[in-house]
């Protein structure tokens, strides 16, 4: 349940002085503490400090609060088999994750022989979709990526994957942990509603494929700064001329997706050869809850590594367990089939058109006001703006922007995120919880706007 007893977000302690109320926490006694004592140590020493995500004045990141039915298939999880590891140790969680992975890909309209496999975050699920990607370009070139490495490329410098400037950091971590690089990257810009240019890719792709061999194509359904949704489509047909592997980062907006009024700029998603969802974003579920979605499933045997205790060639059971890495796997299809199953669809795509609504009349609004830079026609739940007060000096407005974010978080009271678009700082707000209104997010900026007053007086 909501506290608004002290009207902050979380206690607004800083490092040092949270640092002193979880010492107690962290002592480590021989002899245990009784469970009353426990309980009230943590509820007096650390929450506190924890940030109520379902206030209306939360709106920077992509945390949310277990849903009512997400409570009860966690609480089961726990009570009974919290891993699934594999059939042994749980053949209803085995079942459970599979039938789900099945009719998730029909939810989303994937083809029959599509597949998912749930995975611990987006970051992993990006990671192992480029690894599948290059597996299979290596498979073309006749050898076998699992066993030969990179070095089974003749010249792994030329391997390129090609991604939108906005895309997430998560897919330099795949570069990185495949053992090519951060270079193997190829930055396409972006268009004025941050979406990837199909004119600058187009334009970019014949010396590009003199040079490299693009194995894959990253399309963003959702960035993480503003929210926006590259094309799907145009990028398929190229992908398919240059015999290249699409991956959609949908980690944020794939549930946009089942909005008929969405639909067309999903448009082709289904068509891609692997989709990331994070339902763990925005579905009110536990952490973690990650899923990575492939058109062929079969493309999953990929990932496959067969042991002698588990995992073995001549099990004849089910196990997700070879379709991604962890062997440990929580049991995050529960609490996911418990919330769809509470709320029903209606519910779920009234709850998302929630934010949609709130950060498009905010737009709109901001638009006409003159201290305002909408930096963005919004697609999803996500607005970028900046604070531009009549007369203020230009090159001062980056460090406005960031006085600004730093007295709201000092203040506690409210939580915005910032970034940057091109050469701006940005001030960001996501609205997820049902919780954030046009009306939350625009006090949040009147508060903004006062508090630029004081920049004028304190900082300069
Ligand atoms: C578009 C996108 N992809 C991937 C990720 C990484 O997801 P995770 O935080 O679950 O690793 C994020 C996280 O914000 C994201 O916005």
């Amino acid at each position: 349940m909501t506290d608004r007893t002290d009207g902050g977000i979380y206690s607004g302690a800083a490092p040092a002085e949270i640092a002193v109320d979880l010492l107690e926490l962290v002592n480590f006694q021989e002899q245990g503490l009784p469970m009353e004592a426990l309980t009230g140590l943590v509820q007096e020493r650390l929450v506190p400090h924890l940030v109520k995500y379902d206030l209306p004045e939360f709106h920077s990141l992509y945390n949310f609060l277990p849903e009512k039915g997400a409570l009860l298939g966690g609480a089961v999880a726990l009570r009974y088999n919290q891993g699934v590891t594999n059939w042994q140790v749980s053949p209803g969680g085995v079942m459970l994750e599979e039938m789900c992975a099945q009719a998730l890909c029909q939810l989303f309209g994937f083809p029959p022989e599509s597949d998912a496999t749930f995975m611990y975050c987006g970051t992993y699920a990006n990671q192992q979709a480029l690894y599948m990607a290059l597996h299979r370009h290596a498979q073309k070139q006749g050898f076998d990526l699992a066993q030969e490495g990179i070095q089974g490329f003749q010249d792994p410098e030329r391997l390129a994957i090609v991604v939108s400037q906005d895309a997430h950091f998560s897919l330099k971590h795949g570069a990185r942990i495949l053992g090519l690089g951060e270079r193997t990257l190829v930055s396409v810009p972006v268009n004025a509603e941050r979406c990837l240019d199909l004119g600058a890719l187009q334009a970019m792709l014949p010396g590009l494929r003199e040079e490299r061999d693009i194995f894959c194509v990253v399309s963003t359904a959702g960035t993480t700064s503003t929210g926006s949704i590259d094309p799907i489509l145009p990028l398929i047909e190229i992908c398919s001329e240059l015999g290249a592997w699409l991956h959609v980062d949908a980690a944020y907006g794939f549930p946009f997706s089942l909005l008929p009024e969405l639909e067309d700029r999903f448009a082709g998603i289904e068509q891609a050869d692997s989709v990331t969802w994070d339902p763990h974003k925005q579905f009110g579920v536990p952490i973690p809850s990650s899923l990575l979605f492939a058109k062929h499933g079969v493309e999953f045997e990929r990932m496959a590594i067969y042991g002698e205790y588990f995992n073995r060639r001549d099990d004849t059971e089910p196990n997700p367990g070879l379709k991604s890495p962890p062997s440990t796997r929580p049991l995050t299809a529960l609490p996911l089939v418990t919330t769809l199953r509470y709320l029903g669809l209606e519910k779920v795509r009234e709850r998302l058109r929630s934010p949609l609504r709130a950060v498009r009349a905010l737009s709109e609004r901001l638009r006409n006001e003159p201290d305002i830079e909408v930096c963005h026609t919004p697609h999803t739940g996500i607005l970028c703006l900046r604070l531009t007060p009549e007369g203020f000096p230009v090159e001062e407005l980056d460090a406005l922007q960031l006085f600004v974010y730093e007295r709201i978080k000092q203040e506690a009271r409210r939580s915005i995120s910032m970034t940057r678009l091109g050469d701006k700082a940005v001030l960001r707000l996501v609205a997820l919880s049902p919780s954030v209104t046009e009306g939350s997010m625009l006090e949040t900026i009147d508060h903004a706007r006062a508090l630029a007053k004081e920049f004028k007086t304190d900082a300069r």
